[in-house]
């Protein structure tokens, strides 16, 4: 790429020309990258910095949580509370939605997030991530009440994640297709490295963690079992499996080369509903990846049309390349 586009410039063209975004929602795109850079920073540290290992507590899922989940939410909420851009926000970490301090004022925006995704990869030194979502506050609601978080994915304004591997890249889409920005660490910015992202159609890759193969329902055993069967089965050609544990970096992987991201309903987790969080994994995920040309469903139904009860709502998903996805979803509706 030979122009030199900042996340900064990038924003104010969507805001200036494209007229996506106004100038709040673009300040909070901003802070949220700067916060993703601050974190970056942290994690890059590692042994050094002592933040590896357990927190000692956990969260309101029951998970015990990493240093760097906690280290990681604390910096996005402070980078978020002056700016005036937002009414609340919500966070995995957390079991109630975070007021902005009275002493600043107050903006329309929520913004939820996954503060650090894929954490049980960080001691091993793999790949890890940040994944966001903003929302309108509705006019009349309690911003720190639950209630106003709980949209439809397809209500959100912006949704990105930040991957934070060789490179930290920061893919964001504003329902204006999605780009990539590649962080710029002598200059502590992120310049545009790809634009119009597409997912191919068609694939020969898929994730899915396997050790959970007796646990799951029969169409997504049928449809797994149709691509280890390879050339001499019904789909007539060899697939190969990845699996990071990280959903950013599964997705970014899809992202790029194609191919089917899957943490299905299965018997273990089918009073919980699903593994992955809604509003702060599924939904951001989901809107980035129709804006990529792809589709994300729960196997009965489109992600971003779900009516959230619950906050820490859990479902299902199966996402990325759009003919994959659909024959997921078809062998649901045959079961
Ligand atoms: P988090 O670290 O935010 O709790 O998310 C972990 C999620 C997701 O990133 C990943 O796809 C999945 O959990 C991995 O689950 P398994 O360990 O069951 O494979
Ligand atoms: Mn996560
Ligand atoms: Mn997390």
């Amino acid at each position: 790429m030979t122009r030199h586009i900042t996340l900064s410039r990038y924003l104010i063209e969507e805001q200036r020309i494209r007229e996506r975004i106004n100038a709040d929602l673009r300040l909070l795109i901003e802070i949220v990258s700067r916060a993703c850079i601050a974190i970056s920073v942290a994690i890059s540290k590692g042994g050094l910095g002592g933040v590896l290992g357990e927190a000692g507590s956990e969260n309101i899922q029951g998970e015990a949580q990493k240093k760097l989940d906690v280290i990681s939410n604390e910096i996005l909420l402070e980078a978020n509370e002056w700016g005036g851009h937002l009414a609340a926000m919500a966070s995995e970490e957390m079991e109630l939605p975070h007021a902005i301090p009275n002493r600043y004022p107050q903006g329309e925006y929520l913004l939820l997030f996954d503060p650090l995704d894929g954490s049980s990869n960080i001691d091993v030194n793999i790949s890890v991530g940040t994944i966001f979502s903003v929302l309108r506050c509705p006019e009349g609601v309690d911003p720190t009440s639950p209630e106003a978080f709980l949209q439809p994915g397809t209500r959100q304004l912006a949704a990105g994640y930040t991957v934070y591997g060789p490179t930290t890249l920061l893919v964001l889409t504003v329902g204006d297709g999605v780009v990539a920005f590649t962080l710029d660490r002598e200059h502590g910015t992120f310049v545009l490295t790809q634009e119009n992202i597409r997912i191919p159609e068609e694939t020969q890759e898929f994730a899915i963690n396997m050790s959970n193969i007796r646990h799951w329902e029969p169409p997504v055993r049928r449809y797994v079992d149709e691509l280890l069967a390879g050339k001499t089965g019904a789909r007539g050609k060899d697939f190969n499996m990845r699996w990071v544990a990280s959903m950013v970096a599964d997705v970014h992987r899809i992202m790029t080369r194609g191919g089917i991201f899957m943490y299905p309903l299965d018997a273990k987790i089918m009073g919980r509903g699903g593994k992955l969080r809604l509003m702060y994994e599924a939904n951001p995920m989901s809107f980035i990846v129709e804006q990529a040309g792809g589709a994300a469903s729960t196997g009965r139904g489109r992600i971003l049309d779900i009516a959230p009860v619950e906050l820490h709502q859990r479902v299902p998903v199966i996402l990325g390349s759009k003919n994959e996805v659909e024959r997921v979803a078809s062998y649901h509706r045959q079961a």
